[in-house]
């Protein structure tokens, strides 16, 4: 992110307002599973109804600028390239491999995954640290539900997550040219990956999740900057010291571990006080502004997992 220019909004990424969420669509699926199996490319897994909880009282970013405007370096730096190249990725057959500080490591098959957990619907704020943000409807399981299986060790403090490293079906990472360090590294304290709203997502917009959007299974915690949401997961790991990740062993003056979404914290070339919802009414500045809110929104669920820090130094 320090390594490209902001991005400027193209006409073709706005989105026409009858796109505005085809709720009963969504709903129908979430109700049963049989109308998922007949759409093609629909998720299979059982999807439970969406609790109130997750849900958000805003209108949904389109599934055409969730899907084309995206990060993933490992397909190239451009926000078009992770959907123009990551069909070149096979997602099958994929394993996770969980261990470190655990009673009970395992290496666990993503059809186990997706037979196994229960899917639900969760419809997020993201909040992207280039002062950005969409409204996404994700498939996907809380990871506390995968690190009870294994069962963490008292003295494990931090997950750490790792993603593919297979220049020959990523393009980003073959060749002279290597905009970061490989592979994608990030990680949480071991207490905000057991929140329940930090999920593992395996799907979008009521089907399995395209390539470019982290294939077959990624992180979202939408009270943290996008950064931390790494795509194409194949390692778990408890540890005891807190992790390295990617963008902050690259940059930390500007990104940080914890990258919880702060408007009062600025990043050092831009205010984060504000953000663009992607695909909304063009206004004077290229696109609809809104304020950012203090966990994106999700305060009164985590502000309690940082009592007592000082947020403008743990950033
Ligand atoms: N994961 C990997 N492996 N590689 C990446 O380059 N980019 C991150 C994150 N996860 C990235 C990644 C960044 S900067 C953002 S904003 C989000 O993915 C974007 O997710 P999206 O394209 O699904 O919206």
């Amino acid at each position: 992110m320090s390594r490209y220019q902001p991005p400027k909004i193209a006409s073709s990424e706005i989105t026409p307002q009858g796109l505005y969420l085809n709720r009963r669509g969504l709903m129908g699926l979430a109700a049963g599973g049989i109308a998922a199996a007949a759409a093609p490319g629909a998720f299979a897994a059982a999807l439970t109804a969406t609790p109130s909880a997750y849900k958000v009282d805003a209108k949904l970013t389109s599934k055409e600028d969730v899907t084309t405007y995206n990060n993933f370096y490992e397909f190239g730096t451009g926000k078009e390239d992770p959907s123009r190249n990551a069909g070149s990725l096979n997602t099958r057959p994929w394993t996770i491999e969980v261990g470190g500080l655990v009673a009970k490591p395992q290496v666990i098959d993503i059809e186990t995954i997706m037979r196994d957990y229960t899917m639900e619907e969760r419809v997020y704020r993201m909040r992207c640290v280039e002062a950005w943000s969409m409204v996404i409807p994700w498939i996907g399981f809380p990871i506390s539900a995968l690190l009870d299986k294994v069962e963490p060790l008292g003295s494990a403090k931090y997950v750490a997550f790792e993603t593919l490293v297979r220049p020959e079906e990523m393009q980003g990472q073959a060749g002279i040219f290597q905009a970061l360090d490989w592979p994608y590294v990030e990680g949480l304290r071991l207490d905000e990956a057991r929140h329940p709203l930090a999920i593992l997502a395996t799907g979008l917009y009521g089907e399995t999740l395209p390539n470019q959007n982290g294939a077959p299974i990624r992180l979202v915690v939408p009270w943290k900057y996008g950064f931390k949401g790494i795509k194409s997961i194949v390692k778990i790991t408890l540890t005891e010291q807190e992790p390295p990740s990617t963008w902050n062993r690259l940059q930390a003056s500007e990104y940080g571990f914890y990258a919880n979404v702060n408007p009062a914290v600025d990043h050092p070339r831009w205010s984060q006080a504000t953000e663009r919802r992607i695909g909304e009414a063009d206004g004077l500045f290229g696109g609809a502004r809104v304020d950012t809110l203090p966990f994106n929104g999700y305060a009164d669920e985590v502000a309690s997992l940082y009592a007592g820090m000082d947020l403008t130094k743990f950033y």
